[in-house]
């Protein structure tokens, strides 16, 4: 984001502030509860939404050096990551060729070479098939060009590393951020490293996690033992990228910039500045570091969180900083348990009879934006 563009932003809160008035959209919305609990409309979402659009499933840091693997899971399918020789990431279905046995058990690790656990057939971190054993007697016609692992598209842009299900070819992660990709280089995670990880399984629907970060009507109430003092009671504006969103929840520092130069202002030091890129990846941009939020969505009812601290690589030096980033993620860590308890409330009463749809306020309507976006991927039933 340019300066101004912050300017601009920080002057429409404070204008709303003095106004007394959230940031309104035109009017009342509603979604139904199927949207949240239908196993059909989930698999559609799995197909046209988290196969088909690029993600970003992986720091940089998290895939270092060259031979380096990382296994995730990734739009429902088993994925192997790795880093070659030359320093080239690459992502591969987790499954061998020949009678279609997990390959790689292991989280991450370090090796050039996979050798399935059944039979020995043995891959290097390319994707090609380079060692069967018995093959002439057993496989006199195989086709190892033919029998390599599958792979999925894969790019590293903007220190993450993304994949893409729909394709082998490198997803073009510029076009798809759909003008959000200066925000995403400004904010430099590429010099960053991962310093903290908790990953949690939530009975939520994702798209409830995802709502859940995009309005400030519920941190003086839901927040209150947290951050809710630190914070403007619902004051937040929006703007969308294509089908991802920037986010700007105001602090109370925010309503003494007047006395500060302009030229000074840091949106990011008077503001949460959260970017949601499309589906379920949240970028929390904090003063002096960033929450990663990956929402993976395992079913209609149920979603993998993961929560990493991403600091600045040259700030893991001192005792005082390490406790500064271990102090910061535990409270991320707390506030957002908050968040995913609601989630799980919301989740097991949607079903109950109390509502066919749910509500969101003038002052939720990136809530409305961020659900007409995953209709429009999905497409007619
Ligand atoms: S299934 Fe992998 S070597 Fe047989
Ligand atoms: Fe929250």
């Amino acid at each position: 984001m340019d300066h101004a563009t912050e300017v601009e932003l920080a002057k429409e809160l404070l204008a709303l502030k003095a106004e007394k008035s959230a940031y309104l959209d035109d009017v009342v919305s509603t979604r139904p509860i199927t949207d949240y609990l239908d196993a059909e409309r989930f698999r559609r979402e799995q197909e046209r939404i988290f196969r088909a659009v690029p993600q970003p499933i992986l720091h940089a840091s998290e895939l270092h050096e060259p031979g380096s693997f990382v296994v995730r899971e990734f739009a429902g399918l088993p994925v192997l990551f790795t880093r070659d020789a030359d320093g080239v990431a690459h992502a591969f279905l987790n499954v061998c060729r020949h009678r279609g046995s997990r390959l790689v058990a292991e989280a991450s690790g370090c090796k050039r070479r996979f050798s399935c656990p059944y039979h020995a057939w043995t891959y290097n971190n390319q994707g090609a098939l380079v060692g069967v054993p018995h093959e002439k007697q057993g496989f006199p016609d195989l086709d190892r060009d033919a029998m390599s692992l599958r792979r999925l598209g894969c790019a590293e842009r903007y220190g993450f590393i993304w994949a893409w299900a729909d394709g082998e070819a490198s997803p073009d992660i510029d076009a798809s951020l759909a003008g959000l990709a200066p925000d995403l280089a400004q904010l430099d995670a590429v010099s960053h490293t991962v310093l903290h990880t908790e990953v949690q399984v939530r009975q939520v629907n994702w798209k409830l996690l995802v709502e859940g970060g995009i309005e400030a009507y519920h941190f003086r109430v839901a927040h209150r033992d947290t951050i809710a003092p630190y914070f403007n009671d619902n004051l937040s504006t929006y703007r969308s990228f294509g089908p991802h969103m920037r986010s700007i929840l105001s602090k109370r520092t925010m309503n003494n910039l007047g006395e500060m130069p302009e030229a000074e202002w840091r949106l990011r030091d008077h503001a949460q500045v959260l970017y949601t890129v499309f589906p379920s990846n949240s970028f929390l941009v904090q003063a002096d570091h960033i929450a990663w939020i990956q929402q993976e969505a395992i079913s209609a009812d149920s979603t993998r969180v993961r929560l990493s601290t991403l600091v600045p690589a040259a700030r893991v030096e001192s005792d005082a900083d390490l406790a500064h980033w271990s102090r910061n993620h535990e409270i991320t860590v707390t506030t957002l348990n908050e968040d995913f308890e609601i989630g799980e409330g919301i989740q097991a009463g949607l079903d109950s009879g109390a509502n066919t749809h749910l509500t969101f306020g003038r002052f939720e309507g990136a809530l409305d934006v961020f659900n007409a976006a995953v209709d429009a991927h999905l497409g007619p039933a």
